[in-house]
């Protein structure tokens, strides 16, 4: 059993499976998000409301915060170990047939991390009592958030560097999960392609609507 959870492809599995449950929270995130666009702010802080207080969602919560924290466990593990595996440099160029934003993961996830960090002291620690602020008003207090320029860049940045790990993160889970097909693959990847760029764009999207109208 141990054999198994510690071989290296049992763990790029559970880093692939961790991350498609991430992959699966960020559209409903996106979805709830849009409803701060309106002027009223009831229907996003009842929503916001219904999902910190209603059991089964408490339950998936838990799990995100899991998956979370195994994604970016095994995510660091198995870059060591590839990074000790292949110590040195290639000598003429790069000979790797991995893609191009394969080889920069380990840093996007590090941005998204970094995000990660600053968004749980923004909001999601109001929630748990560790910061300042009134959990049955989110709507304020991202309005009040986004009114301060320096944090949109920092969002903005954070949503680039997101939608870079985000196409390679689809495309590759679904190869290590096995989905792996002739006629298939192509479509997945296109689907990376218009997911990584959709995401992060409506994400902006809220973010430039409160800062420059709102
Ligand atoms: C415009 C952009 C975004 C806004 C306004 C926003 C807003 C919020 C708010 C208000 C919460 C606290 C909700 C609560 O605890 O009830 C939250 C939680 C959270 N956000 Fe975001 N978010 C944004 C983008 C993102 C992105 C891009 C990610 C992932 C990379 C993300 C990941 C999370 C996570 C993991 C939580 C904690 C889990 C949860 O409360 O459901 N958010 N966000």
């Amino acid at each position: 059993m141990n054999k198994i959870l510690f071989s290296s492809i049992s763990k790029k599995f559970v880093l692939a499976l961790a991350g498609v449950f991430l992959l699966m929270f960020l559209p409903v995130h996106l979805i709830i998000n849009l409803m701060l666009l309106k002027s009223d702010p009831e229907p996003f802080n009842k929503a916001a409301h219904f999902m910190a207080t209603f059991p089964v969602i408490k339950i998936i919560e838990i799990v995100l915060i899991a998956a979370i924290l195994i994604h970016i466990f095994y995510g660091i593990f198995l870059q060591i170990q590839n990074w000790l595996a292949r110590p040195v440099g290639y000598v003429s160029g790069n000979k790797s047939d991995t893609s191009f934003f394969s080889k920069f993961m380990i840093w996007t996830g590090a941005s998204v991390f970094t995000f990660l960090v600053i968004h749980f002291f923004n909001f999601y620690f109001i929630r748990l009592g560790l910061v300042r602020g009134d959990p049955e008003d989110f709507y304020s207090v991202v309005h009040s958030l986004f009114k301060i320029p320096v944090y949109n860049y920092i969002y903005l940045v954070c949503f680039t560097l997101l939608g870079l790990h985000l196409f390679h993160a689809f495309s590759s889970a679904f190869q290590t999960l096995g989905l792996n097909h002739r006629i298939w693959t192509p479509v997945i990847n296109v689907i990376a392609w218009i997911y990584a760029i959709a995401l992060p764009l409506g994400f902006a999207f809220i973010s430039i609507t409160i800062w420059q109208f709102r």
